[in-house]
């Protein structure tokens, strides 16, 4: 079944269009990347998607439901489903970790506050951050921080989890542990992915599938596993995207040597 159907989607800020005509879909369990240069769109198309940005015209299916027609109270439930890790990580820092891992609860569930408290442990605990409930978000590290944010989007054991950009801002090797966590969750969960990310080690660590938007198009101008992309010659758009990057990573070798890493 497919987890995510997007249908001739335009997303536009007022007259301005970003994304005309935007089609694809996201198979349950799979993890798809969208990628593209700076600008072109991909935090837009996000938005759209998570219900923060109405889209101009178009529609969004969750496992075949309508999510822009939905009422309100089928839009709440489908929202219920989804965890957001957003690209600044969005954590309140006026709470402790705690509190914010917390905040989904309370908003969306009845749990008391003891049930509340072990839910916040254990996602804590499924993130590699066990016993961090009291600290607050300034005194965790960039990768602690990006572990946190992922244990609140967890929080209400989504069916599908939105990243953006989950390893920006983070050192190679931190990053690559927060690729393997990404994994981890989505192997033990069968959670569905939506990963906006540049990071070439990470898409091919990660997706099994890709998309390209590309900002004067505004749309995708290729799609199908990292390595088709990759070895695309033909579009200098698509080989732009992979050769401009390459001097920063050989995310074979890159790879093979932090796959032993452990948080
Ligand atoms: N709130 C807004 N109002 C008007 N224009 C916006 C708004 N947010 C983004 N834009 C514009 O929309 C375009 C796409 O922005 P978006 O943030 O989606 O790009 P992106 O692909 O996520 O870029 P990056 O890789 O830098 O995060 C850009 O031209 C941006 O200036
Ligand atoms: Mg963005």
């Amino acid at each position: 079944m497919n987890a995510i159907e997007v249908e001739n989607l335009t997303c536009a800020y007022g007259d301005k269009t970003i994304l005309k005509d935007v089609s694809f879909s996201v198979k349950e369990r799979e993890i798809l990347f969208i990628i593209g240069g700076s600008g072109c769109g991909k935090s837009t198309l996000l938005r759209c998607m998570i219900g923060l940005l109405a889209p101009k015209s178009g529609e969004i299916r969750y496992f075949e439901k309508s999510f822009l027609n939905a009422s309100e109270e089928e839009q709440r439930h489908i929202l219920k489903s989804f965890g957001v890790l957003y690209q600044s990580n969005a954590l309140w820092s006026s709470m402790t970790i705690a509190e914010n891992i917390a905040l989904p609860l309370e908003q969306y569930t009845t749990h008391t506050k003891t049930e509340i408290a072990e839910k916040v442990a254990l996602k804590l605990e499924q993130v590699g951050l066990p016993g961090v409930q009291e600290l607050y978000p300034r005194e965790l590290s960039g990768g602690m921080k990006k572990r946190a944010a992922l244990a609140r989007a967890l929080a209400l054991d989504p069916k599908i989890v939105f990243f953006d950009e989950p390893t920006s801002g983070l050192d190679p090797v931190t990053a690559r542990g927060m690729d393997d966590l990404i994994l981890e969750v989505s192997k033990t969960f069968g959670t569905t992915m939506v990963i906006v990310s540049h990071e070439l080690a990470s898409i091919f660590s990660l997706a099994h599938r890709v998309i390209l938007l590309d900002g004067e198009v505004q749309g995708i101008i290729a799609e199908g596993s990292p390595e088709k992309l990759a070895a695309e010659r033909n579009d200098k758009r698509v080989a732009n995207f992979f050769t401009n990057r390459k001097s920063n990573i050989n995310p074979a070798s890159f790879w093979g040597q932090c796959s032993n890493f452990k948080f």
